[in-house]
């Protein structure tokens, strides 16, 4: 089996390279002072176009934890992109200077264009309101950790899950493991954007759709709670409605399982109040740290690849023709990208999986 040379999507993982990297992880927990040199000599580029916090520093805290250097950006300002270069010369040269590039873009379908000019693994940390593989890999971490296994459980969604990536990337891993029943809970407006619902359907995931935290609550072994996501909004009225819809406090957990997990991929912004941090399900906080630990499984991995260029991307022809009229895919203001197949199927942009036939409209 070729080995995997990229994270962009979830469909780039499969079951077994996903135990084997949870298991490098487990080891990496146990005996880190094994780890300590592993990727000496190593470099990883960590180009941030958009703020972030814990996946930025836990990138470079695993980074460093593993012996290799950093170099990069968390404000693209002090870049060529500044000046206008495109992405796909971007990633040539950083390229050239590292072993493994991290990712994080406001643009949709980012980190897919990314990976078809670097000759270096392409890892995605979050393309505008796309997806978040390697938050995905820190969820399912904490899930393994603190229950013993990812499988027969029943998980509430709970906030923003039309804009929120790291949603849409757990719902598909979860295909991975066996029983597992979802609470798609959310106002109606912010519901699952339709190719991640279409492909739940097409896979049989079973989900209910409520717009009721209270109600779900007591259903629940793992309420994975999400912001609503302010920059991702047309209009900003409609943020302002929907921006409080649901609060999680200790009292509305009286309701809860006594060893439900309270799950955020963080940063929170009120959906959680701060009584519920001291209850002893509260898991968020761990959560974070788990994601440095996959992350350094994952660089372990990654930056140890021998250094090959993809073949020269061309058009796929049986690819529907128009462009595709997502504001915010990456194809908008690179117009050169090839047009490639989505996974979700041929009436889709290859890089953001919207329809383009319901764009064009
Ligand atoms: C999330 C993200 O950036 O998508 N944060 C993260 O990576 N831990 C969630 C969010 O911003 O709400």
């Amino acid at each position: 089996m070729t080995p995997m040379r990229k994270l962009v999507n979830v469909g780039d993982m499969s079951r077994k390279w996903w135990d084997d990297l949870y298991a490098r992880c487990r080891d990496i927990i146990a005996r880190p002072e094994v780890y300590a040199n592993s990727c000496s000599g190593k470099i990883l580029a960590s180009m941030f176009y958009e703020p972030s916090t814990r996946t930025n520093f836990s990138f470079q805290a695993a980074a460093q934890r593993l012996g290799a250097g950093v170099f990069g950006f968390s404000d693209p300002v002090g870049t060529s992109a500044s000046k206008g270069e495109t992405l796909a010369d971007t990633i040539r040269m950083t390229a050239a200077y590292s072993s493994a590039i991290v990712i994080r873009s406001p643009q949709e379908g980012s980190a897919t264009a990314a990976a078809l000019y670097s000759e270096v693994p392409i890892i995605n940390a979050g393309d505008g309101g796309h997806s978040h593989p390697t938050q995905t890999l820190t969820d399912l971490t904490t899930i393994a950790e603190k229950r013993g296994e990812i499988g027969n459980i029943r998980i509430g969604l709970c906030g923003d899950l039309k804009h929120g990536r790291t949603v849409h990337s757990l719902v598909e891993a979860m295909e991975m493991f066996p029983n597992i029943s979802f609470y798609l809970i959310s106002p109606p407006e912010l519901r699952l954007p339709d190719y991640v619902s279409a492909r739940m359907k097409k896979q049989q995931q079973d989900f209910v759709i409520s717009e009721s935290l209270v109600d779900c609550i007591p259903e629940l072994d793992v309420l994975y709670m999400t912001r609503i996501q302010r920059e991702r909004f047309k209009d900003a009225g409609e943020y302002r409605r929907l921006k409080d819809v649901y609060i999680l406090t200790a009292k509305m957990l009286k309701s809860a399982g006594s060893d439900m997990l309270i799950m955020h991929p963080l940063p929170r912004y009120g959906e959680i109040a701060t009584d519920v941090d001291t209850d002893p399900r509260a898991a968020y906080f761990e959560q974070a740290r788990y994601g440095m630990l996959i992350r350094m499984a994952l660089l372990l991995d990654f930056m140890h690849l021998p250094r090959r260029m993809p073949p020269v991307p061309e058009s796929d022809p049986d690819v529907l023709p128009g462009e595709c009229t997502n504001p915010a895919c990456i194809t908008r203001s690179d117009a050169y990208l090839p047009k490639i197949r989505s996974r979700s199927g041929l009436d889709r942009c290859g890089y953001c999986d919207k329809k383009v036939t319901e764009m064009l409209l």
